[in-house]
């Protein structure tokens, strides 16, 4: 293990990168930060931070309206930001739809797309495996339409059981909609084949991929999925935007989602019509400085090389997980065989809080409980987990302090 560690040192340099990231060099409980939340959201580099300080220092200005200068500049930076997504994720301009977050890109569907095409006694597939926000949007809709949601099972392991998957499709199903990666587990879904057979079925997909874009490289086209939304905050930049993909045939036959300024073409008392894609889902004054710090996250990463980042947190995973696994009574939650750099565990019967809390007073910031997943929880017999969630930023070092951190923990609360 130790000589992985040395040859993972020439996969990227951490000691560089980390020097883009200033919020990490700081004293939490007087002991160095150790940031293992990045499932949550990530943090940001100095390039992101820069991206939202000039547009506030030198052009800050509403987009899409202005004559002059200043909202030519923002129009630019918005639109640039949206060619970079467009480029990163293999998409058109016209296909990108920035809104807040992949929870908004899922509601905008549910209540756009499933308000228009789904009738009574159609069928939903999601699976056990899910975010809150990828089941209740579901529901509220089957709840309206008289739908019918149903749940793809998993494994002890956190797998989706792929037969049974097959067997929930029929003629009945319309949407299928899962996640690329678990927030809770890790597991790294088979969405390819998920996709294919949900199209063979006759059934449009969505695909939640909030935790695949920090991770991996992304191709909504090689994937062939219907719709797909990340949030910017887990992908380096800012809160409150996210984008919502989705195949330009499919967004032309959707209704607004909201109505307001932007999204029209014409408005008159008696009918307004409305603006060609992607505006059209895009009413009102967006996040301009969001869309702006998405652009600069993505061409950072990109710099980075986003295969050199999904090897170098692999190598992360499996340190992690070796040494873990030396605690006595430590399980670890979520153990699919394709898996993101996501550490869910357990000790004993130590509540997951209490030794989040201990974590903290060593510095180490790690997410406790059901992780917006309860019935994942439910699922696996479980209240809640320990998560230590790892970007590119994280050391084999900061591991080694995460497992003396819980020892040390766990001789307190034991
Ligand atoms: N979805 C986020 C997480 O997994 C909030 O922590």
């Amino acid at each position: 293990m130790i000589a992985e560690k040395k040859i993972s040192k020439t996969l990227l340099d951490v000691e560089q990168i980390r020097n883009d990231f200033p919020i990490l060099h700081q004293l939490v409980n007087k002991k160095p930060l150790i940031y293992l939340d990045n499932a949550a959201t990530s943090q940001k580099p100095l390039t992101v931070i820069n991206a939202i300080n000039n547009y506030y220092t030198q052009y800050n200005s509403n987009i899409h309206r202005g004559a002059h200068h200043l909202a030519h500049l923002a129009t630019e930076a918005y639109e640039n930001a949206r060619k970079t997504v467009a480029q990163h994720i293999n998409a058109a301009e016209k296909e990108v739809n920035f809104v807040r977050g992949t929870t908004e890109a899922i509601n905008l569907v549910a209540a756009t797309y499933g308000r228009k095409f789904i009738t009574k006694g159609d069928e939903i597939i999601i699976s056990a495996l899910e975010h809150h926000s990828n089941i209740v949007p579901w529901q509220m809709l089957c709840e309206e339409k008289g739908a019918l949601l149903k749940v793809i099972p998993i494994t002890d392991d956190g797998e989706i059981i792929f037969e049974e998957y097959l067997k929930l499709l029929n003629e009945k199903t319309k949407i299928v909609s899962v996640p690329y990666i678990s927030n809770a587990l890790g597991t790294i879904n088979p969405v390819k084949e998920i996709i294919a057979a949900a199209h063979k079925a006759g059934a449009i997909v969505f695909i939640d991929a909030a935790q695949a874009l920090p991770h991996q490289k992304v191709d909504v086209k090689e994937l062939d999925c219907d719709f797909w939304g990340f949030s910017g905050h887990k992908v380096f930049a800012a809160t409150g935007i996210g984008i919502l993909y989705g195949k330009e045939s499919l967004l032309e036959q959707m209704p607004p989602y909201m109505g307001g300024g932007e999204m029209i073409k014409n408005v008159t008392f008696e009918k307004t019509t409305y603006n060609e894609l992607p505006y059209k889902f895009e009413a009102g004054t967006p996040n301009i400085e969001g869309g702006i710090s998405l652009g600069a996250a993505l061409n950072y990463i990109n710099n980075i090389g986003l295969d050199k980042i999904s090897a170098y947190e692999h190598e992360l995973l499996e340190y992690g997980t070796e040494k873990l696994l030396e605690i006595d009574e430590l399980k670890i939650i979520g153990r699919a065989k394709n898996k993101s750099s996501v550490l869910s565990f357990l000790v004993g019967d130590i509540l997951p809080y209490d030794l989040g809390v201990l974590l903290n007073e060593q510095g180490i910031a790690i997410r406790t409980g059901h992780h917006c997943c309860q019935p994942l929880m439910n699922r696996l017999g479980i209240e809640g987990t320990c998560r230590a969630s790892l970007a590119f930023y994280n050391t084999f070092e900061e591991l080694d302090e995460l497992v003396k951190g819980i020892k040390k923990a766990v001789t307190i609360l034991k």
